[in-house]
């Protein structure tokens, strides 16, 4: 007999969700299941906003940023009321299965749904802060550096040609994924990032160093969560210590957004489709998540319980390549 799924995104979207939203709609689909699409993440759980979804529903969307299904940070799901209304809607609906694609957040909820809802609970990787233990990779990942970079080659042009030092600051409140990769595909000379204590005094004498040994410009990314007060605070500083002049971008939102990269469509379309059978086979309380291009399950307790690390090793090597 079909069973009957249900597919949230919830957090802060990422390139690829669309693509993963596909994958899950075909694949349950194809087998002989429904597929009900909660709008706006938990939100749409607990008003029991639920769109059933065929497989024409996500025609044309694997090439499209955002979600079709929309998103949100739900503060009422925080609550124990709000948990058990979803419940309640999803037993109205005889839903046998959740799959929720998004970040720390969303897997959090997951684990409190858990406790007063019997169906499967499955958790896919959709941030575009890596941030997540358990798998190699997020979704929307990969395009958020791309994205990223793009205009980080941009601003390197300008700081090159006025022999300025530009400050760019990436997201990343609590992970410096995104900095790390940004910083060392983009040649930066400086990478700031929530991990490590920031010796603002140690990256001023690098710098400058730097200045009187022949470079004409430096770039240097900050992580969000990198320093207290942000880039502003670090360009103040910076100044305050070398009297050099520091130009400032933020990218923002820019890095949410945009066609999914082929590794993020790849990785959202092979995780949704595998969330799919694991359910079937009663895969419950995981996440779904990628090593070494291999799929496995994860307790969802454990992403956001344990930190994943940075990549020391490449880390180090910033200082190499800014020599
Ligand atoms: O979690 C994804 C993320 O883009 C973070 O990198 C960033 O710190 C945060 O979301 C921003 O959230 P919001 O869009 O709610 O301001």
């Amino acid at each position: 007999m079909g069973k009957i799924f249900s597919v949230l995104t919830s957090g802060g979207d990422a390139p690829g969700m669309n693509a993963c939203l596909r994958s899950i709609v075909r694949v349950a689909t194809s087998l002989g299941h429904e597929v009900l699409g909660a709008k706006r993440g938990f939100q749409g759980l607990i008003d029991g906003d639920f769109k059933s979804l065929g497989p024409r529903d996500v025609s044309n969307c694997i090439q499209r940023g955002g979600t079709l299904i929309h998103t949100s940070r739900c503060e009422e799901f925080r609550t124990e009321a709000g948990v058990r209304k979803a419940a309640a809607q999803l037993h109205a609906r005889n839903v046998d299965f959740l799959l929720a694609i998004g970040g720390d957040g969303t897997f959090h909820g997951c684990v409190e749904l858990g406790k007063v809802w019997s169906g499967g609970i499955l958790g896919l990787p959709g941030t575009i802060d890596n941030d997540l233990w358990g798998t190699d990779y997020t979704i929307g990942f990969d395009t958020a550096v791309n994205t990223a970079l793009e205009y980080i080659d941009k601003i390197r042009d300008t700081a090159e040609s006025h022999e300025r030092f530009f400050l760019v600051e990436v997201m990343g409140r609590h992970a410096g994924f995104i900095a790390l990769e940004v910083g060392i595909t983009g040649g930066a000379e400086e990478i700031l990032v929530p991990e490590a204590t920031t010796d603002l005094q140690a990256v001023c004498d690098r710098l400058c160093a730097g200045k009187a040994q022949g470079k004409t410009s430096s770039l240097i990314i900050v992580a969000e969560g990198a320093y207290p007060g942000g880039v502003k605070a670090v360009a103040e500083e910076l100044k305050m210590r070398s009297g050099n002049e520091y130009r400032l971008c933020v990218l923002g939102h820019v890095q949410r957004g945009g066609s999914p990269t082929a590794a993020d469509r790849l990785l959202g379309t092979r995780l949704g489709a595998f969330s799919v059978e694991a359910a079937l086979e009663g895969a419950s309380g995981k996440m779904v998540g990628e090593v070494g291009g291999k799929p496995v399950l994860v307790e969802l307790l454990d992403t956001f319980e344990k930190k994943k690390p940075l990549d020391r090793w490449m880390a180090g090597l910033v200082r190499r390549f800014s020599t």
